[in-house]
């Protein structure tokens, strides 16, 4: 069957994922901004743009790096990434709800489909990308992929700098949401566009606009592996995990020469 560049699951929609890069990372600690630190001898960021480059139907990704480091952005994915890989790179902005708003004027105008990724989940599995681009293309207006909350979870109340608990919520009803978030992107351009009420810092998830302006979020499953690094014991986890992918690759390889020489005695048996 003749595939459109986007074709995915029954789809001939194509999809942009916006990554904002531009974050200080200031719980991670001092260095450079959490985009560009390294696991593993690269770029968080080009691990992250790697994954969604691995998922079927993504068609192009718009990366907003920070206000002073486009070139540097530019140049570090052109070295990294295979030639001709559909990247772009804007300045993003202040605040995230900021960054991703200028990433999504600069996708290409052919997209349907738009998805908001955190550089800093950079080892997003290709099917949550790939359930959340599916959902989208059945007809949601806005995906987010998320897990239950393990933690029991009690709300407090603050007094004579002491924490008391009001309550405890009921978790059943809770859950942890990660990224990429799936968009229409006519959805997407319109609560960026009407989003206001959530302050100086901005929205910490684009979802949370659609849901202002109404709109309906549906849910899929997320996955532990797309975790976000914030903090420095994050930093270990992620260090682990690419040990441990790392691991399974070679184990691969060597289950892979193990049958390439099994196959050549067969042949040598006939
Ligand atoms: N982000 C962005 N532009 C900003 C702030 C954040 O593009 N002005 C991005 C970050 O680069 C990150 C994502 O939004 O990929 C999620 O934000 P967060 O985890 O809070 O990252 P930082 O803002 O960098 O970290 P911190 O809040 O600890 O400073
Ligand atoms: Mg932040």
């Amino acid at each position: 069957m003749a595939s459109a560049p986007g074709w995915f699951e029954g789809t001939s929609l194509n999809t942009a994922v916006l990554v904002p890069a531009a974050g200080r990372g200031e719980r991670l600690g001092p260095g450079a901004p959490k985009a560009l630190r390294e696991l593993g001898d690269i770029p968080m960021l080009v691990h992250a743009v790697r994954s969604l480059l691995a998922a079927r139907g993504v068609t192009a990704v718009v990366v907003a790096a920070p206000p002073d480091g486009v070139a540097g952005v530019r140049d570090l994915l052109r070295a990294q990434l295979p030639a001709e890989s559909p990247v772009w790179v804007v300045a993003g902005g202040a605040t995230r709800q900021e960054s991703v708003r200028f990433a999504l004027a600069a996708v290409p105008a052919d997209h349907d489909i738009v998805l908001v990724h955190d550089a800093a989940r950079p080892f997003v599995p290709a099917h949550v990308v790939e359930a959340v681009i599916a959902a989208v293309a059945d007809g949601a207006d806005a995906v987010v992929p998320a897990l239950p909350v393990v933690d029991t979870v009690k709300e407090v109340a603050a007094a004579n700098g002491a924490e008391t608990v009001v309550r405890t919520v009921d978790r059943s009803l809770l859950r942890a949401v990660q990224t990429p978030q799936g968009f229409r992107r006519a959805v997407l351009a319109r609560a960026h566009a009407e989003a206001d009420g959530f302050g100086a810092e901005g929205a910490t998830d684009d979802a949370g606009m659609v849901e202002r302006t109404g709109g309906t979020v549906v849910v899929v499953p997320g996955s532990e592996e797309a975790f976000k690094v914030t903090r420095p014991f994050d930093l270990l986890l992620a260090r682990a995990l690419l040990e441990r992918r790392a691991e399974r690759a070679a184990q691969a390889r060597a289950d892979e020469a193990d049958g390439a020489a099994e196959s050549t005695e067969i042949d040598v048996v006939r």
